[in-house]
């Protein structure tokens, strides 16, 4: 695959994220010289995508053209400040693709002029191994065109799911954009818990890591669902049997904590959004 957006793609913000998502484009095609990079002290990731790819980046890259898109991947506070001289780089019809938490797109549209294209996306950490998983929502003025390159570019860092209405992006916030630290706070968990049962610290971290990662890793090349998956490992009358009575089978179980967790995560979002 090969991606062409038929004109120059500026990248604003070369930290965690940028940069993973620049290495994603790179290495599925996007042709070094359509790529520009805007960010005043790249991380170190940046800096070698940088030297290797011969990229032209700084404070202040000159463009050959308008930019087809511009992708924003700096911190949410920086919008104010980033956005006013960006709008003067871009065109009527250049699309803003803003991955910053939080920022909604009416927020965007405030600073950029309320007939700009502009994509609201969320990714999330694994996106730094594309595995990432990023949902997106769009003002009416993005074309279909547009958003198919958004998917393109989304697609090269993990999985995309759209979403027609941006008051959801709360709830994939809650889920999908913090959802790794719940598998790491498990396995945590997890490893505490064999400690408490004579482990180890050294061999309880192992354990659970490793098996948090097999069965995330077998979950991915599977065909069969999560439930499928667990029922699997169940045998009646056995030892995961015993542990899932009391992780699912109980009144306080972990549905009903991570339902709790979530809205709480959702209502959080909410309040930060603007
Ligand atoms: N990391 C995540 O898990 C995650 C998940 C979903 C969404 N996001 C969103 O992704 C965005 C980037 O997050 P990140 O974790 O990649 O942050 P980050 O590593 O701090 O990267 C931001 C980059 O922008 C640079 N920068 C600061 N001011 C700038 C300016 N005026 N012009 C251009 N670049 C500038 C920063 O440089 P300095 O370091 O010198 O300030 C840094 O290199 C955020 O809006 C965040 O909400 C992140």
């Amino acid at each position: 695959m090969t991606i062409d957006i038929g004109g120059p793609l500026l990248l604003v913000g070369a930290g965690k994220m940028g940069s993973a998502m620049a290495a994603g484009w790179l290495d599925q095609g996007l042709a070094p010289d359509a790529l520009f990079i805007q960010d005043p002290a790249p991380c170190e990731n940046a800096q070698k995508l940088i030297c290797d790819y011969a990229l032209v980046a700084g404070a202040n890259p000159p463009l050959p053209a308008e930019p087809v898109i511009i992708v924003l991947a700096v911190k949410p506070q920086m919008m104010t400040d980033v956005l006013p001289p960006l709008k003067k780089k871009a065109g009527p019809q250049t699309l803003f693709l803003s991955i910053a938490a939080g920022k909604n797109l009416a927020s965007l549209a405030v600073l950029l002029g309320a007939a700009q294209p502009i994509v609201r996306a969320m990714p999330n950490t694994p996106a730094a191994i594309g595995q990432g998983m990023s949902v997106a929502c769009s003002n009416e003025f993005v074309t279909a065109d547009q958003a198919e390159h958004v998917i393109t570019l989304l697609s090269a860092i993990g999985e995309i799911a759209w979403i027609n209405d941006e008051a959801q992006m709360d709830a994939v916030t809650a889920v999908s954009g913090s959802g790794p630290a719940y598998l790491f706070a498990l396995t945590e968990c997890l490893a505490r818990a064999g400690m408490h049962q004579g482990l180890d610290e050294q061999l309880a971290s192992q354990l659970a890591r490793v098996t948090m990662e097999g069965a995330a890793a077998l979950m991915r090349h599977s065909t069969e669902s999560p439930a499928v998956l667990r029922r699997n490992v169940t045998s009646p009358g056995g030892t995961t049997e015993a542990a899932l009575e009391v992780l699912l089978g109980e009144e306080e179980g972990l549905a009903k904590l991570m339902d709790k967790a979530i809205s709480a995560a959702t209502k959080r979002s909410k309040e930060l959004s603007g």
